[in-house]
């Protein structure tokens, strides 16, 4: 077999309070991926997604830091590694980030072609400009066509919000990193917009550019259109992992069931459904949760839930972390 691409292997981590306090933002996740897969991740704010994609690139900045466990990029571990070493060897070169908002984040003092040139620079070194020009012009013709020359000598408010996040992703896979990973790259999106990213991603990964993604986001319905396979976070944990079409259209746990019925969704026969809200709120993680983190919220718990641990298990050709999935 070949490798993952990707390996996780119970990752745990948490932020470091005063006085000793810990939030247990992440909590024993694993799971690979291997060429060409898409993993989506979603669960509601709060449940540990950004925190998880600064674990997933080794990058700890206090006050977060790793409890236990590795992450492997093309067998390669992220983990005990500075952050000035992971930012020179990973980040951009073999992980990318596009991160929440990040469309709007480009530096709006310079042109495009300055900025996706200080990313060459800085993993490559005595790259000169001219070659680096040469480089940006081919690689920008793939999103902009005969565009690419104006798109790359504007500065970002010159562009439109379409030519923006295309900018954005094109700077973010320039070093052609082993794996892409998007924190809500399209909420904030119109639906169309949304549609022209999601294609540029598949484009991107049909063309060999990166092999591998992971991407964030609240709208679980999306995922569909963009991911193969779905992870359902809640309160730091996975709790629910399988194909697209497994979790949007039969979920088992109560909990991916009370997220698909808390989202508008636009799929046929489904138009017609009114949301219902997921009453409460996740636990904190300050403190140790005995039992299932959502039994307090789950409609169907039953009084042993609140005390017994549930593992990550089979359960109808996915992983749930539930005793009680139907
Ligand atoms: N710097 C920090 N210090 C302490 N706790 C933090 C810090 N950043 C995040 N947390 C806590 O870690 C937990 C997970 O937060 P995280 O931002 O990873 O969630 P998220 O799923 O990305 O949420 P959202 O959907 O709103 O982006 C939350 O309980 C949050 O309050
Ligand atoms: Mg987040």
């Amino acid at each position: 077999m070949t490798t993952p691409v990707f390996e996780v292997e119970n990752l745990s981590l948490h932020y470091r309070l005063r006085f000793g306090a810990k939030v247990h933002a992440v909590t024993n996740v694993s799971f690979t991926m291997q060429p060409g897969e898409i993993l989506g991740i979603a669960g509601e704010s709060g449940c540990g997604k950004s925190t998880l994609v600064n674990g997933l690139m080794g990058l700890f900045i206090p006050p977060l830091y790793p409890s236990g466990g590795d992450v492997k990029v093309a067998g390669e571990s992220l983990m005990n590694r500075t952050p000035q070493d992971i930012r020179k060897n990973v980040l951009s070169r073999k992980v990318s980030m596009i991160p929440q908002g990040a469309f709007n984040a480009l530096n709006p003092t310079r042109r495009v072609k300055d900025i996706a040139a200080d990313v060459i620079a800085a993993h490559e070194h005595g790259v000169d400009r001219a070659s680096t020009h040469v480089r940006l012009l081919e690689r920008f013709k793939l999103f902009f066509g005969k565009d690419a020359d104006h798109v790359l000598n504007s500065y970002p408010i010159q562009l439109t919000a379409g030519e923006r996040q295309r900018s954005v992703i094109g700077i973010s896979t320039l070093l052609n990193p082993e794996m892409v990973i998007a924190d809500e790259p399209t909420s904030a999106l119109d639906v169309s917009t949304q549609k022209v990213v999601i294609k540029m991603i598949f484009d991107l990964l049909d063309a060999g550019i990166f092999k591998t993604m992971i991407f964030i986001t609240h709208e679980l319905p999306l995922l569909r259109h963009v991911a193969n396979n779905i992870a359902i976070m809640y309160a730091g944990e996975f709790v629910e992992k399988g194909t697209a079409d497994q979790i949007v259209f039969a979920p088992k746990h109560p909990y991916t069931k009370a997220l698909m019925g808390a989202m508008l969704s636009a799929e046929p026969g489904q138009k017609d459904r009114k949301p219902i809200a997921i009453e409460g709120a996740p636990p904190s993680l300050a403190k140790e949760i005995p039992g299932c983190r959502f039994s307090e919220r789950c409609p169907v718990a039953r009084p042993e839930c609140r005390t017994k641990i549930q593992e990550l298990r089979m359960f109808s050709d996915r992983l749930v972390r539930c005793d009680y999935a139907e």
